[in-house]
């Protein structure tokens, strides 16, 4: 920003002043009078704020609020939305805030399964990270620097626009801010051979409680084992992770088979069980699960129930082909099974697009919004192919509900269950990610979907992890336990902490009490002090 800006900010801040000493919306408006007459003392450029009264307020509010749940007049909607536009912006934010009492939600792809980067049933402001996007690669050291307003689809374009031979080992939907995703732990196609993205975090820009710029070294051992995986918002703001790039081929490969239960998908995914994990770590193999009408490959499904076979392979159909037909024959593929192309054309297959799309459009995700919930678990032991068979039969009841399984092994289980907060390690055969969708907001076929998931994930329960149950922080699921304010007790959040975290919670509540002991960074389910 030019210092000129300067010039813009009184008379703007005084605007939005008066639009607060007239708003009767929220009894403490003196506050917000107080906080933005603070943002303008304490910044020397101007810093975009929008208030319910600017035309630009809803649409920038629903930008990137990926669930259509949290749309609704029954929502709570911030008091303002404020835009930094740059990382000093950052502190000014959090001093003023913190300085008049002002709860706020930090927003970056805005994908949060429960809504909680911009929804809340306290009063908030969002400091949403739109305007802040940088990536810089490095293709010479194998690194870049990604601003967390950066979509992880973004990071993708920008590696591969410089290098075919790098990539980033991050989750299947381009739409996914690196805020969150990086900070819980992330993970896609590369899972098997490199492990999560926050596994792959060399440093980071962080602003803490203080408002001071913090890195890896002056933040601490402590905090930077916390934001790689302790889920986003109980600790800082993350200005912008140094990601470490890892080596693609040029040439990768790309199967995705359809198998019906006249196919036999009861004994091929029993046998997936028992090998996806297995194999070498270049290969990846999903499994996509549903009963709805049309299979993910855009098919009309005669049979009630489908399940998807994707897989990416770092290096060339032949290889693919071979380990396919050693490995796991009874999927029964044939050669024309089986696509090469670049890794950045991966990224695009596994995100349902052509394979001949640009890759321009990694900048400007088309996004279908949805009415959705989410639900996770992980897997130790295989289900029995009567335990697949009830699957069936529960799934095709709770038709909204898709299952997304995906193995993990290989890098992985190298990695120990307290080196990062990430605890699902060693011993996991696959993680279920259960996805609830629906495209029209019926108030009771909204409640009927959810509890049909809840349902399901009921019935999961004899198939999968225990004590704890595990799940993971980014496909976050306030039925696990919430407060509402923030303000859990140690023992409430530890029903949750547990199935996140397991033996890494107890550490991330002391490092919570050591950097934000007044618990300014909160949410409802943040980490207790
Ligand atoms: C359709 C869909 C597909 C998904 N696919 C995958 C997948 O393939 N793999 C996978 O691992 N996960 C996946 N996820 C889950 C995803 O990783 C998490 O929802 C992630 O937290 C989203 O990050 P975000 O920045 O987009 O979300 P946001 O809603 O912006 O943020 C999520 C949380 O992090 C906090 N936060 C955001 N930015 C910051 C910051 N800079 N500093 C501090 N706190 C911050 C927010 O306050 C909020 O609490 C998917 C989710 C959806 C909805
Ligand atoms: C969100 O709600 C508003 C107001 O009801 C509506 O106009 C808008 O279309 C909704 N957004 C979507 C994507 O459905
Ligand atoms: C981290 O910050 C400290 C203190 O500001 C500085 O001395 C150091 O050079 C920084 N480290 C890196 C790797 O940038
Ligand atoms: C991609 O391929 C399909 C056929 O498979 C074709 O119809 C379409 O025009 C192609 N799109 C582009 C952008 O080349
Ligand atoms: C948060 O809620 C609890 C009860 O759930 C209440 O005791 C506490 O005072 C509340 N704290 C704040 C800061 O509102």
């Amino acid at each position: 920003m030019s210092s000129s800006s300067r010039y813009n900010s009184l008379p703007l801040v005084s605007l939005l002043i008066s639009f607060f000493v007239l708003s009767t919306l929220h009894a403490a408006a003196s506050s917000h009078g107080d906080f933005l007459n603070c943002i303008t003392l304490h910044s020397n450029s101007r810093i975009p704020i929008y208030t319910p009264k600017d035309s630009s307020y809803s649409s920038i509010l629903r930008s990137t609020a990926e669930c259509l749940r949290f749309n609704s007049s029954t929502t709570l909607k911030p008091f303002l939305i404020v835009t930094p536009l740059k990382e000093s912006h950052i502190p000014t934010v959090v001093i003023c805030s913190r300085k008049n009492g002002i709860h706020i939600r930090v927003r970056s792809g805005g994908h949060d399964l429960e809504g909680l980067s911009y929804a809340a049933d306290v009063p908030f402001i969002i400091v949403d990270l739109l305007h802040l996007r940088k990536v810089n690669v490095d293709v010479k050291n194998k690194a870049a620097w990604v601003q967390t307003g950066a979509t992880i689809g973004e990071v993708f374009y920008k590696i591969a626009k410089k290098s075919n031979t790098l990539g980033f080992p991050a989750g299947i939907c381009p739409t996914v801010g690196t805020g969150g995703h990086l900070s819980g732990g992330g993970y896609g196609s590369l899972v098997r051979k490199y492990g999560l993205a926050s596994d792959n975090v060399i440093d980071a820009r962080v602003v803490d409680v203080r408002g001071r710029i913090l890195n890896k070294t002056s933040m601490g051992e402590d905090l930077f084992w916390a934001i790689r995986g302790g889920g986003g918002a109980s600790f800082v703001i993350v200005v912008a992770w140094k990601i470490r790039l890892v080596p693609v081929p040029p040439t990768v490969t790309v199967f995705s088979v359809d198998k019906t239960l006249e196919d036999g998908a009861t004994s091929i995914l029993h046998k997936w069980q028992q090998v996806a994990h297995m194999l070498p770590p270049e290969i990846y193999i999903i499994v996509s699960i549903g009963a709805g009408d049309v299979s993910s490959s855009g098919k009309i499904r005669k049979d009630p129930m489908i399940a998807t076979f994707i897989s990416l392979f770092l290096g060339d159909a032949t290889k693919h082909k071979k380990l396919m037909d050693d490995e796991f024959p009874e999927l029964g593929l044939a050669s024309n099974d089986f696509t090469e192309m670049s890794w950045i054309q991966s990224v695009l297959v596994l995100a349902g697009l052509p394979a001949n799309t640009s890759t321009d459009i990694l900048l400007n995700m088309p996004q279908k919004k949805l009415f959705f919930k989410g639900k996770s678990d992980y897997v130790r032991q295989p289900i029995s192919q009567t335990g697949i068979e009830m699957m069936w039969k529960r799934l095709v009841d709770d038709r909204q509900t898709a299952l997304l399984l995906t193995p993990y092994g290989g890098r992985m289980s190298e990695i120990s269950e307290s080196e990062t907060p990430f605890p699902h390690r060693d011993g996991v055969l696959f993680d279920i990610f259960y996805y609830s969708s629906w495209d029209e907001e019926q108030d009771v076929d909204s409640e009927k979907f959810r509890n049909e998931l809840r349902i399901t994930h009921e019935f999961m329960t004899p198939y999968v992890s225990k004590n704890p149950r595990e799940s993971y922080v980014n496909y976050r699921d306030l039925d696990l336990g919430q407060s509402s304010n923030g303000t859990a007790s140690y023992s409430k959040a530890a029903v949750w902490g547990y199935k996140y975290f397991k033996g890494n919670f107890d550490r991330l509540v002391s490092v919570k009490t050591k950097v934000d002991p007044d618990n300014f960074f909160r949410n409802e389910q943040s980490i207790p002090r």
